[in-house]
C-alpha cells in the first residue's frame, strides 16, 4: 500500500473534535455547552472524567499541527466549537473565538495542510438547550445558519471544505432514546440515569431539525458565498456496516432494514427527497414528514459524503422486542437486532471500545453500497480508527507498541483502495481518528484512539505509537 495505490489528489489527514481535544473550556469568553453540563454531572462519564482539559490543543495547536507535518499529512478535519464564536448560541459574536480559529487555520495553511471544518460536532451553547431544548426546537434551524454564515464570513476564503454536522444518527439515537449522550434525554422507562424525554418521537425530531439545518446553511452557502469562495459542504455519517446474519432472505432484508434507519435516514432525503419507504411505514406518525418545498430544499443539498466507518455487525430480524416496542424505540423500530457474533464466533477481533469489532472488508462494501445506491457521490471517509484501553499497568514503552493499529489501517485502506480501483467508487480522501490520545465522550481517557500516545500524567506529552512511522513511510515521508 503506497499513496500510488489512490488516485492522484487523495487527501490524507487525521480528524479530531473541538469537547475531545481543545480544553480551555473557559478560556477566552467561551459559553458552556451541552457537553459541559453532561461530563460534569455524576455518573455519565465511566471513568468520572470530563474535557476541561482534554489534551489542551486549544494551547498547543501548533505543536500538534508539526506532528502532522512531519506525518506529511494533507488535510486536518477539527471542528469549531459554536459556543467559543457565539458564547451564548445567537446574537453577540466573540472576537477571541473568531481570533483562535483564525490562528488555526492560518497555522495549517502555512504548513500546506488542508483544514476540513466540522461546524457542529454536539457541543451545543447551553444557552440554546435552556431557551428552547435545543434540536429539539425548529428555531434550531435558523439559529445554526446565523451561526454558519458567521463561519463562512470569518473563515470561507480559506476554508474549501465544511462538514456541516457530524454523525447525526449518533446524536438522535444516544442523545434522544438511549439517554448515553449529552443532552442525556431517553425514554420514560430510563428515567432514573436521564433527564426527561420521549424517545418514540424525540430522535425523530431531532434528526428532521439536523436535515433541515444542513439545508438551510447549504442555500445559503450556495447563493451568498459558493461563488467567491468556492468550497463544498456536506456531513459526516456514521455508519455500521450490517452483513446478513445467514443467506436466508429475512436476514439479508433485516440487513438492508438496518442500514436505511442507520444511513438511508439521513442520507436518502438528501438524495431522494424523503425518508426510505421502510421508515415511513415503521415509524408512522411519529416521523416528521418534509413539505414539498423542503423536499426541494434538501434534495440535491450535500457536494459530499462524509462517513465515519469504523466497525461491521452480522444482522437479523427481530419482532420480539416487546418492551422497545411498547416504548417506541429507534431500535424497535427497526425491526431487527445486530451483533458482532454468530454461533458463538466473533465477527473480528475487537478492540478497546466494547463495540469496536475490526473486520475491514466491511469499508469496501459500505463504499459499493453508498456508490449503488446514491448513484457515485463523492464520499470523504471523515474517520476510521482503533483504540487501545488505557491501562495505569502499561509501560509508556510497551503502549508505543501498536502493532493491531497499524494492520487496522493497513486492512481497511487495502479495501477502500479496492473499492476506488476496482469497483470505481469515488472516493476522495481518508481521515484517520485520530492525531492524538483523547476525550473519548461517556468512556472519559479510558480509550485511546490516537496515532500519538498522550500522556495524562506528565503534562499531557505526546509519544509516536508505532503507526506514526507506518503512516510517514505510506506517505512517502519517511526518512
Ligand atoms: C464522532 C465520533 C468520534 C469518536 C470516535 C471514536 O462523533 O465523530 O464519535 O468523536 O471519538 O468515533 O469512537
Amino acid at each position: 500500500l503506497t499513496r500510488g495505490s489512490f488516485p492522484k489528489g487523495f487527501v490524507f489527514g487525521t480528524a479530531s473534535a473541538a469537547y475531545q481535544y481543545e480544553g480551555a473550556v473557559k478560556a477566552d469568553g467561551r459559553g458552556q455547552t451541552i457537553w459541559d453540563k453532561f461530563a460534569h454531572t455524576f455518573g455519565k462519564i465511566t471513568d468520572f472524567s470530563n474535557a476541561d482539559v482534554a489534551v489542551d490543543q486549544y494551547h498547543r495547536f501548533e505543536e500538534d499541527i508539526q506532528l502532522m507535518a512531519d506525518m506529511g499529512m494533507d488535510a486536518y478535519r477539527f471542528s469549531i466549537a459554536w459556543a467559543r464564536i457565539l458564547p451564548d448560541g445567537v446574537g453577540q459574536v466573540n472576537q477571541a473565538g473568531i481570533d483562535h480559529y483564525n490562528k488555526l487555520i492560518n497555522a495549517l495553511l502555512a504548513k500546506g495542510i488542508q483544514p476540513y471544518v466540522t461546524l457542529y460536532h454536539w457541543d451545543l451553547p447551553q444557552a440554546l438547550e435552556d431557551k428552547y431544548i435545543g434540536w429539539l426546537d425548529r428555531q434550531i434551524v435558523d439559529d445554526f445558519a446565523a451561526y454558519a454564515e458567521t463561519c463562512f464570513r470569518a473563515f470561507g476564503d480559506r476554508v474549501k471544505h465544511w462538514i456541516t454536522v457530524n454523525e447525526p444518527h449518533t446524536v438522535a439515537v444516544q442523545g434522544y432514546d438511549a439517554g448515553l449522550q449529552a443532552p442525556g434525554r431517553c425514554s420514560v422507562l430510563a428515567h432514573l440515569y436521564c433527564s426527561q424525554g420521549n424517545s418514540g418521537t424525540e430522535p425523530y425530531i431531532v434528526a428532521h431539525n439536523f436535515i433541515l439545518a444542513y439545508a438551510a446553511v447549504a442555500s445559503i452557502y450556495r447563493s451568498k458565498y459558493k461563488a467567491a469562495q468556492g468550497g463544498q459542504l456536506g456531513m459526516a455519517f456514521d455508519v455500521i456496516w450490517y452483513e446478513p446474519m445467514s443467506n436466508a432472505s429475512a436476514d439479508v432484508e433485516a440487513a438492508r432494514r438496518a442500514q436505511e434507519f442507520q444511513l438511508g435516514w439521513f442520507a436518502d432525503p438528501f438524495f431522494f427527497g424523503d425518508y426510505p419507504a421502510t421508515m415511513r411505514r415503521r415509524v408512522g406518525e411519529r416521523l416528521p414528514r418534509f413539505t414539498a418545498a423542503e423536499s426541494a430544499l434538501v434534495k440535491g443539498a450535500l457536494d459530499f459524503v462524509g462517513i465515519n466507518h469504523y466497525t461491521t455487525y452480522y444482522t437479523r430480524p427481530n419482532d420480539t422486542n416487546i418492551i422497545g416496542r411498547l416504548f417506541n424505540d429507534t431500535l424497535a423500530d427497526t425491526g431487527t437486532v445486530s451483533l458482532p457474533f454468530r454461533n458463538g464466533k466473533a465477527i473480528g477481533d475487537r478492540a478497546n471500545s466494547i463495540w469496536l469489532y475490526i473486520v475491514p472488508r466491511g469499508m469496501r462494501s459500505l463504499m459499493n453500497y453508498v456508490k449503488d445506491r446514491y448513484n457515485s457521490p463523492p464520499v470523504y471517509i471523515t474517520e476510521n480508527g482503533m483504540d487501545d484501553g488505557n491501562s495505569p499497568f502499561t509501560s509508556l514503552k510497551d503502549a508505543l507498541k501498536d502493532g493491531k493499529r497499524i494492520k487496522y489501517h493497513n486492512d481497511y485502506l487495502t479495501n477502500l483502495a479496492a473499492s476506488i480501483k476496482e469497483d470505481g467508487c469515488d472516493v476522495r480522501g481518508y481521515f484517520a481518528w485520530s492525531l492524538l490520545d483523547n476525550w473519548e465522550w461517556a468512556a472519559g481517557y479510558s480509550s485511546r484512539f490516537g496515532l500519538y500516545f498522550v500522556d495524562y500524567n506528565d503534562n499531557l506529552k505526546r509519544y509516536p505509537k508505532n503507526s506514526v512511522q507506518w503512516f510517514k513511510t505510506l506517505l512517502g515521508t519517511s526518512s
